[in-house]
């Protein structure tokens, strides 16, 4: 292929990726496999490999993200990011009609839309293209999260047709649907990360990350509310909004015209139990005056429009008492706090318990004993304790203070500078983190050893036949047969799955032992870079850092574990007993150690093969395949048309720089 057709295919690749995302994120309707879709994406991937100098920052291939860390620069706004006045009640809605009734005459006609509970965002286009995305920040400036925002499918990289004004903003919301909060707090919760309280501290949050790798496999959604600029198409929103559909963005969708305040009130009504079934969170609805000269002659307060306002739905809340605080250890010894309440009712259940998440929490509420506590069920899953009634505080409540040793071994806690959690620091012999070790050991995604549930587990801990997971591989049939509800048979096949966990590849081994915050997928691009555990235990911060999607708190984490003699002493036995813990030669084919040791950047594109199959090599033979020039860098695998900033540090580093065949003669020589 010549350059000019490259050029026209990436092109073509290019449009036709954009139409098929948008047909799956901001339609729903797929017009292709998800099989084929990769296809196209690979060919494209490519193709811009080879073609460097067709790069465009808006191609569908940067959805993926980078694990460069981001420093958000601040920008400011064109047009300030205001609010919104919020109400909640009939009679709030009906004044806001009587206060815009004061300034315009004739007939008014209101949208009504949802109002989405995430965070808020401010895209600029220019010529089609995303240019810019900012935060709401304080209103008047905020963050540059535009290489995050870009791995957003539902946000368009490149508009479709070519009617758009040349430069404009619209400002949406930036959400995380609740199918993908569920899952990343239970992922969370695995590595022993403190779950999100809600989906829109998840979205903030995802969106503040300084990874934009991490944020594109967090599937965030972004919907499009409000169209801003000199050369806007109509003179209402409501048809400015399905023009913005037209272009590629994901407008509201469950929204309504109304002629009057009392159809406002109906839809209002008629989504307060709709609301439920949404995939995204919402918390109320947004009212706007739909005739843009109208809202240009209503104009704006120091803080918002006065052509629109929220009216946000009521969580339902209770009044209830606190019996009493008591506090729960998990498996990395993290302390969390939980109300134990004189049982209520509450949008349907009983709720008897609430959690407190950390001590920053009670501090704030100004919990005290017995107090008559507020207890609401909103966007979470989990009633939480929104406020308490201290006029019924009696005389001489006392405040409730944070334990400061462990509720199950005594040891005094401990709370790290900057995390919000206390923590037990006896993970030797704290019976519910030894139990909890070996029930997350056991489990499916780890070393998958079956008939040994969590009382099997409790009656091994209390006939001292299990102190910690290595002792799983001395047990014996005649320690399980004389358990409760044990026989011959389930023995056996407890006994036998232990005796195939031997065969768990070392990846998943390494995710079994429960190192905090080395999760099953941590742990896979661990066991790729670092392929045996006497390594990784050798391994400094710093090299942990290099590893792709490692970032300091996880290296930190894994020095610390190995650091510990125990852990050593666990380590020495679980290999003993026959458990993985390198990866199998097996796994990689024609591999050496010919690289071992060395870090090495690629940089540049290149003939013979992608750069993928390069990175690939480099780890079959035992290098690392670093992102960013160093000190530490072995040298710099170089291709056609490296950046001058990467040529400019090789040099004043003085890094070796080898070509292509070059490195292919080092490994195959
Ligand atoms: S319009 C000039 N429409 O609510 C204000 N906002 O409290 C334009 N929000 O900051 C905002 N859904 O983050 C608008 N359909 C919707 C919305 C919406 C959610 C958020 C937005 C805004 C906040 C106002």
């Amino acid at each position: 292929m010549n350059q000019q057709e490259a050029k026209l295919r990436i092109e073509d690749l290019r449009e036709q990726l954009h139409t098929h995302n948008h047909n799956y994120y901001v339609l729903s309707q797929p017009s292709i496999s998800d099989y084929d879709f990769d296809m196209l994406l690979n060919e494209l991937i490519e193709l811009e490999k080879k073609h460097p100098e067709f790069d465009d920052p808006n191609s569908p291939t940067q959805r993926v993200g980078s694990d460069i860390n981001l420093e958000f620069n601040q920008v400011e706004h064109k047009y300030p990011m205001l609010s919104l006045g919020n109400t909640y009640s009939e009679d709030e809605i009906r004044d806001f009609e009587t206060r815009i009734r004061k300034l315009i005459d004739g007939e008014i006609e209101y949208v009504c839309e949802l109002k989405y509970d995430g965070t808020s965002i401010s895209l600029t286009y220019k010529n089609g293209k995303l240019v810019q995305a900012v935060t709401r920040g304080d209103g008047v400036q905020g963050d540059d999260v535009t290489a995050n925002v870009k791995t957003i499918r539902s946000v368009p990289l490149q508009l479709a047709g070519n009617e758009y004004p040349e430069e404009f903003e619209i400002r949406g919301e930036i959400l995380m649907p609740f199918a993908v909060f569920e899952e990343l707090n239970k992922e969370r919760e695995e590595v022993g990360e403190a779950p999100f309280a809600n989906p829109r501290n998840a979205a903030s949050g995802t969106l503040k990350m300084q990874n934009s790798a991490i944020v594109a496999k967090r599937k965030l959604d972004c919907y499009l509310y409000y169209l801003l600029g000199a050369n806007i198409p109509g003179r209402n929103h409501f048809e400015n909004l399905q023009t913005a559909k037209k272009w590629g963005f994901k407008v509201p969708s469950n929204t309504a015209l109304c002629k009057n305040i009392d159809e406002v009130i109906d839809f209002i009504q008629s989504w307060d139990e709709k609301r439920e079934s949404l995939p995204v969170p919402i918390d109320g609805i947004v009212i706007k005056v739909n005739s843009i000269d109208q809202q240009e002659e209503l104009g704006f307060t120091a803080k918002s429009p006065r052509w629109a306002i929220s009216y946000k739905y009521k969580a339902e809340r209770v009044a209830t008492k606190l019996n009493e605080v008591s506090y729960q250890v998990g498996r990395t010894g993290s302390i969390t706090p939980v109300a134990n309440l004189e049982p209520v009712l509450l949008a349907g259940t009983t709720v008897k318990r609430a959690s407190l998440h950390n001590a920053d929490i009670i501090e704030n509420l100004d919990l005290h004993e017995h107090d008559t506590v507020y207890v609401e069920k909103g966007g979470e899953i989990i009633p939480k304790i929104v406020g308490i009634d201290t006029k019924l505080r009696g005389g001489n409540a006392e405040k409730v203070e944070f334990i400061e040793n462990c509720p199950e071994c005594g040891t005094q806690l401990v709370r790290k500078e900057g995390e919000a959690n206390h923590y037990c620091p006896n993970d030797r012999s704290c019976p519910p983190q030894i139990k909890g070790k070996i029930e997350h050991f056991i489990s499916r995604r780890a070393m998958n050893i079956d008939g040994l549930g969590e009382e099997t587990i409790d009656l091994l801990f209390k006939e001292n036949l299990i102190h910690d997971i290595s002792d799983l591989y001395l047990l014996k049939k005649e320690d399980i047969v004389p358990l409760e509800r044990m026989g011959d048979k389930s023995a056996e096949r407890i006994l036998n799955s232990i005796q195939d966990s031997l065969q768990v590849p070392y990846e998943r081994v390494l995710y079994a032992l429960g190192i905090r915050y080395v999760g099953a997928t941590v742990a896979k691009k661990l066991a790729k870079a670092i392929p045996s555990i006497d390594s990784l235990a050798n391994s400094s911060i710093e090299q942990l850092v290099e590893v792709d999607e490692i970032g300091s708190k996880i290296a930190e984490s894994i020095v610390e574990y190995f650091s510990e003699s125990h852990h050593q002493e666990l380590v020495m036995k679980l290999k003993d007993y026959g458990v993985q813990l390198e990866k199998e030669v097996s796994e990689s084919p024609a591999g050496s150690n010919k690289l071992e040791g060395l870090s090495i950047v690629i940089s540049g594109s290149f003939e013979k093969h992608s750069r993928d199959e390069l990175k690939e090599m480099i780890e079959l033979h035992g290098g690392k395949n670093v992102g960013s020039i160093s000190k530490k860098t072995s040298f710099l695998l170089a291709g056609e048309k490296i950046g001058p900033s990467k040529l400019a540090k090789v040099e004043k580093l003085g890094i070796p720089m080898i070509s292509e065949d070059e490195f292919l003669d080092k490994i195959n020589g």
